[in-house]
């Protein structure tokens, strides 16, 4: 048996997101989201499921945070819904929504959890998709608006603040793909999203600077995951540069260098309408954070399409290789090589993996048993991934399992379980995973045992 301990003060969480868990759609006064209109599209959600239910979360957050307890969690990240808050997006702030996330603050001071709050985990109010959305630069205005008023009103100590969760997938997986809300399919329009969405994070930076909230942190998430090439070739190791330039770099070097990676801009350029830029936005996006949370779930393995001006390669995915239900390939290893390459190309920065997990076949058994070893052994090897980039010196100060309870996975609705807990939707019965009980453990010896 070997003892890998992580450093005193080191986060132990799981993570969130207000549409995936909380139901209540109208409750309270909420508007409508972009994400309430797409699930409510036909056609557009596994079994067309939506998340008006959800985990009824809103409503049982009471027992959810003492399940958190009883898994001995000291950190807890969570999203805040937009629309709950400002219900067309600007203009007169609702109360009784902001009421809400107090009382979730409050719980979770009770049970000695840190909060870490998400201004942004993809549910626009739908009033501001209406004059555009995020391809509308006056969006990110509001959501600097929008966020300055939680710097002033949330009188509860959150620890850290996450402006925007995955520009790149908002950007492309809801205006260039289609498949998520709000179901565009423009490349210049993703583009112009992902420069706004970067505007809206600085812009809130410099509000939380303003109001002065003591020790309380700010930074942004980013999806990132290491691009390798599947061969040495020429035309494989350039794919692999691209397509790095196209999901890590985009976003690293504005937030981080002031600038767009050049590489990338002259292909884009090339290709598609590349978003207005005013003089002032690169500094705006640069404003310095106090942290970066990384999401990372795989590597990428890429071939070359041979395409003169291509930027994400062809996808491979090795046949011998572990997959999880996503269709993801199990490879702890992607984690190291993240955080260690962020920490030599972008530090010094202090990190969290704010998301990281599995979704599986889990079944609930007998007595309410849920044994997923699977989970367990890919948490485990992506923790000692963690283990070994502190070792190397990278300052990652914690860790959220993605994700705390079985939700709606967006586009794949209720058909996808990444839960720490099985719920049982139709009865909304919670029941702990073997692998929330494994994480139990690790949290209670802060380290692993392996
Ligand atoms: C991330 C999202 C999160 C969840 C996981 C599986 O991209 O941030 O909400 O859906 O993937």
């Amino acid at each position: 048996m070997a003892k890998y301990f992580f450093p005193n003060g080191f986060h132990w969480g799981a993570a969130t997101a207000s549409y995936q868990i909380e139901g209540s759609p109208e409750a309270d006064g909420k508007g409508e989201s972009i994400w309430d209109r797409f699930s409510r599209s036909p056609g557009r959600i596994w079994e067309n499921d939506t998340g008006d239910i959800a985990c009824d979360h809103y409503r049982r957050y009471q027992e959810d945070v003492t399940l958190m307890g009883s898994i001995g969690l000291n950190a807890y990240r969570f999203s805040i819904a937009w629309p709950r808050i400002f219900p067309a997006g600007g203009g007169r702030p609702n109360e009784s929504g902001l009421d809400f996330y107090r009382r979730l603050v409050d719980a979770l001071q009770q049970q000695n959890i840190k909060a870490a709050a998400t201004l942004y985990h993809w549910d626009l109010p739908q009033t501001l998709q209406d004059k555009g959305g995020w391809r509308n630069r006056d969006t990110a205005r509001y959501f600097a608006e929008y966020a300055a008023y939680l710097f002033e009103k949330l009188d509860l100590p959150i620890d850290l603040w996450i402006t925007v969760n995955e520009p790149w997938v908002i950007a492309y997986m809801g205006h260039a793909f289609g498949v998520h809300a709000p179901g565009d399919t423009d490349f210049g329009t993703a583009l112009k999203v992902g420069h706004n969405l970067l505007l809206g994070h600085g812009l809130a930076v410099k509000a939380f600077r303003k109001a002065k909230r003591g020790p309380e942190k700010i930074g942004i998430t980013l999806n990132l995951a290491p691009i390798h090439p599947n061969s040495d070739s020429e035309a494989d190791l350039e794919a692999a540069r691209r397509s790095d330039g196209f999901m890590n770099r985009w976003y690293l070097d504005p937030l981080f260098k002031g600038s767009y990676p050049q590489d990338l801009a002259e292909i884009l350029a090339r290709r598609f309408e590349m978003p207005q830029s005013e003089k002032e936005d690169a500094a705006i996006i640069a404003e310095p954070i106090d942290f970066l949370g990384i999401n990372n779930y795989t590597r990428v393995l890429v071939e070359s399409t041979g395409m003169a001006d291509d930027f994400m390669g062809n996808p491979v995915n090795p046949p011998d290789r572990e997959y999880t239900e996503m269709g993801w390939e199990v490879y702890p290893d992607a984690l190291f090589e993240l955080l260690t390459r962020v920490h030599r190309d972008y530090g010094p920065i202090p990190l969290y993996v704010t998301e990281n997990g599995a979704a599986f076949d889990d079944e609930l058994g007998v007595g309410g048993a849920v044994n997923d070893p699977r989970r367990i052994n890919y948490l485990q090897g992506y923790l000692l991934a963690c283990w070994r980039a502190i070792e190397e010196g990278v300052p990652l100060n914690g860790y959220y399992v993605w994700t705390l309870l079985d939700n709606f996975e967006w586009a794949f609705g209720y058909s996808k379980r990444f839960g720490l807990i099985y719920v049982d939707y139709p009865s909304q019965k919670r029941y702990l995973k073997k692998s929330a009980l494994w994480y139990k453990e690790v949290i209670s010896r802060n380290g692993l045992d392996i």
